[in-house]
């Protein structure tokens, strides 16, 4: 991978410092190294605060459309305004189904019952006295780009495809409170569930829940935000949000799928000879070119990092490659570390844009050997008719004038 940071080697630096110079044309050239702006005397700052927030100049929010019924509602990160592969936990896209709750983690607690030896109750305290891990994974809607299945709508990456976000969640194994319960051998499934108003519930195969199911009461350092399932939820590492169940309080051991409405008439993909998929959990590999995106404009030709987020919920992102000729040739991007298993990975390109029309297209590889489809072959395997698992490959458009524009056909 190349590493583009200014190396000691003086030829090297210099390279880098005639590129630079080149990218930024009479910016830099106007710099004098010998002078610096001058410090005006100032007031003394801000004191110190209880709970530390943004600087007052950073604008970026979740973006959600008006609508009636706002608790049953989404909304999305800026992923083109966020660095490396943490969302912050302000910024984390939310999906509800019936508003977020108001709980008190004092009277919060889990029951896990069903087909065990050794029904429990257990109370957030208890759970926290567990052994406790941290693991960094995405966790992404499966409606996610939902909006491109037909080609371009949306204006920005933000709209298209901002029900991703990517968290280091902390909590306990599910396998060790199932242990603690004694499943029997006829509990091939669990049913999770919520404490929210619709009581959202989700089955899930005990294999899985036995593996790398997480039931999480931290996020990003601190504890979960009540829009993402304070003081509990559930993690299952690279499959489909809806079964992250949020604010869970009950866990049941069942011998085959429950057959919730979230998995049934909600939540199944409809192909195009009217049958349907069902528990389609694994989120495909995926990635998005975040930096430049729509609604970004490029200020001239010259030299631009190009910047993006891949994904897969099968294991570790293993490749990127990038596009400038809408997809008639393929360059490899680089892969920032770290690079996790059903984690966010960030890539960087630098591309020099000769200031003519351009499409800009990025296609990730993870580590079965799955590659990111364009977006016909998708159809045509899946046709029209479904709303969810569009991983396809997005495109923006460059035009001459330095906009950019959803380029999707
Ligand atoms: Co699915």
């Amino acid at each position: 991978m190349a590493d583009q940071t200014p190396s000691a080697t003086p030829s090297r630096s210099r390279r880098w410092f005639l590129g630079l110079g080149a990218a930024l044309g009479s910016a830099l050239a106007a710099c004098r190294p010998t002078q610096a702006p001058p410090l005006e005397p100032r007031a003394l700052g801000a004191p110190i605060s209880p709970y530390g927030s943004r600087s007052r100049f950073e604008k970026a929010t979740r973006f959600f459309r008006p609508t009636t019924i706002p608790e049953e509602a989404s909304s999305r990160t800026p992923l083109g305004d966020t660095y490396g592969i943490i969302t912050p936990s302000s910024l984390h896209f939310e999906r509800h189904h019936g508003g977020v709750p108001d709980i008190d983690p004092a009277t919060h607690t889990l029951t896990i019952h069903g087909l065990v030896e050794r029904p429990i109750v257990f109370t957030v305290d208890e759970i926290k006295r567990l052994p406790s891990i941290s693991r960094i994974f995405f966790l992404e809607c499966s409606g996610n780009s939902a909006s491109e299945w037909k080609g371009a709508a949306e204006v920005d990456v933000q709209r298209a495809h901002g029900l991703t976000s990517c968290s280091e969640w902390t909590g306990v194994w599910l396998s060790t409170l199932l242990r603690e319960c004694a499943v029997r051998p006829n509990g091939t499934w669990i049913l999770a569930e919520g404490a929210d108003a619709c009581k959202l519930a989700r089955s899930i195969p005990i294999a899985k829940a036995m593996h790398d199911v997480l039931i999480a009461y931290g996020q990003n350092g601190e504890a979960l935000r009540p829009e993402q399932g304070y003081p509990l939820r559930v993690i299952v590492p690279g499959w489909e949000g809806n079964v992250n169940v949020k604010w869970v309080r009950r866990i049941k051991v069942l011998d085959q799928p429950a057959m919730t409405r979230w998995e049934t008439s909600k939540y199944t993909d409809l192909l195009a000879d009217g049958s349907a998929r069902q528990f389609t959990f694994d989120m495909d590999a995926k990635s998005v070119i975040t930096r430049p995106s729509g609604g970004d404009r490029l200020a001239g030709a010259g030299i631009y990092e190009v910047t993006g987020l891949a994904w897969s919920g099968r294991g570790a992102i293993a490749r990127v490659e990038v596009s400038a000729d809408a997809g008639r040739t393929w360059t490899d991007a680089t892969l920032q570390e770290p690079v996790l298993p059903r984690a966010h990975a960030r890539f960087t390109w630098s591309w020099r844009w000769d200031g003519r029309d351009a499409i800009l297209q990025s296609r990730c590889t993870d580590d079965t050997g799955y590659v990111q489809p364009p977006r016909t072959d998708l159809v045509a395997v899946r046709g029209l008719n479904s709303n969810y698992h569009n991983n396809a490959i997005q495109s923006w458009k460059i035009a001459a004038d330095g906009s950019v524009t959803n380029g999707n056909v």
